[in-house]
């Protein structure tokens, strides 16, 4: 276990705004949380905590005191299949969520594929229930195990009990938030299954013979196309998609039509209820590579914000609210951020 004091969070968010933590913890195993759960209590690590993975999904409006605790934990396991066609993986919670993927598809194991190239770690994958191209990471999770630092118990949650939905989990609410994930244990298909529903990589994979496309073409094209909408992490700043699409009725989504034929819209998951495309809708407002100071919507998808080089937390944050507020003007619809703001 690594403890840093008055460190900065750079490498910890893909924003790449400064902001200082009181103080990192590092840890590598369950272990490791042991004792910094019993730091904490004894008042030996500043309170309150806050789990930070890689950073993909936060925003740092401001320095963080309390302990940020990051997980290296770094396993990768195949664990018997617990039927026949299926395989078990069990990886550490910071193990790089992309290594996860490649090590699939390098294997020939189906279901991750469309979730290449995602930033963030494993354990983050499976608070946020990741998702992409038509596939959500709750749809490949078998068991989460975890480490309870009020408590110092740990866990093991089957995925029913994680209650997966579009980008959340029990982890994200009041009960579960004191919980680390420390493993994540994923059920793939040895025999060949794809997911080309998603109209964007059905598209880019037109004209190829789909019987003879295996995960690894998969693979190439989500790259293909993330890389064509979305900014490099290592070159802009940004943290994907601030904003989650936003979930409608049907009487709301009637009298948007009404004014716009064309707006794209999906049928949510569950009821009479319509998922929009909060890309498009902040594209409409006329939003799409404009800037607020050094803080910008991105040029090829809305619903990305960027650090243009040099922006605070606080930019981007005035950037989000006028937009947010100009949507709500516009359309009447209230965007809820999908990063977690810390303000
Ligand atoms: N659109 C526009 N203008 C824009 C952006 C989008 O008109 O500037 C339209 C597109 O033409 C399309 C629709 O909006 O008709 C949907 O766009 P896209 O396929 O790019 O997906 P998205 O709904 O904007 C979601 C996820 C992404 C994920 C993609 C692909 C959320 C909040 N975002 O974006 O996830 O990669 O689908 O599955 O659900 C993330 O969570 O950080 C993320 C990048």
């Amino acid at each position: 276990m690594k403890i840093l004091y008055g460190a900065s969070l750079l490498p910890y968010n893909t924003f790449g705004v400064e902001a200082v933590a009181d103080c990192i913890v590092r840890y590598s195993s369950v272990d490791d949380l042991a004792e910094a759960s019993s730091m904490l209590s004894a008042g030996k690590l500043p309170e309150p905590f806050l789990f930070v993975g890689q950073g993909s999904n936060i925003l740092f409006c401001r320095d963080f005191h309390g302990t940020v605790l990051h997980s290296e934990i770094d396993t990768l396991e195949t664990v018997s299949g617990d039927q026949e066609d299926t395989v078990l993986v069990r990886a550490g919670s910071g193990r790089i969520w992309d290594d996860f993927v490649a090590f699939c598809v390098a294997n020939g194991w189906y279901g991750a594929e469309n979730l290449s190239a995602i930033p963030g770690q494993v354990g983050a994958a499976a608070v946020q229930n990741i998702g992409a191209y038509g596939s959500e990471a709750g749809d490949i999770i078998y068991q989460v195990e975890t480490f309870d630092m009020n408590s110092g118990q740990t866990g093991r949650l089957s995925s029913v009990q994680c209650r997966y939905s579009y980008r959340d989990s029990v982890f994200k609410h009041q009960g579960h938030r004191s919980e680390a994930v420390t493993h994540v244990t994923f059920r793939l298909s040895a025999s060949k299954a794809l997911n080309i529903s998603y109209r964007a990589l059905a598209e880019a994979l037109s004209g190829r013979d789909t019987g003879s496309l295996d995960a690894a073409d998969i693979r190439k094209a989500v790259i293909s196309i993330r890389s064509s909408k979305l900014p490099d992490p290592s070159v802009t700043g940004s943290a994907g998609s601030f904003f989650m699409n936003p979930v409608v009725s049907r009487d709301k989504l009637d009298g948007l039509k009404a004014r716009y034929p064309e707006i794209p819209y999906y049928p949510a998951s569950c009821g009479e209820l319509y998922k929009l495309s909060a890309g498009w809708l902040i594209d409409k407002a006329g939003w799409k590579g404009r800037s607020l100071g050094r803080a910008g919507v991105y040029e090829k998808q809305a619903l990305v914000l960027v650090n243009l080089g040099g922006a605070t937390g606080e930019d981007i944050y005035s950037l989000s609210q006028a937009v947010s507020s100009d949507v709500a003007g516009k359309f009447g619809i209230e965007l809820r951020p999908e990063v977690r703001i810390i303000r």
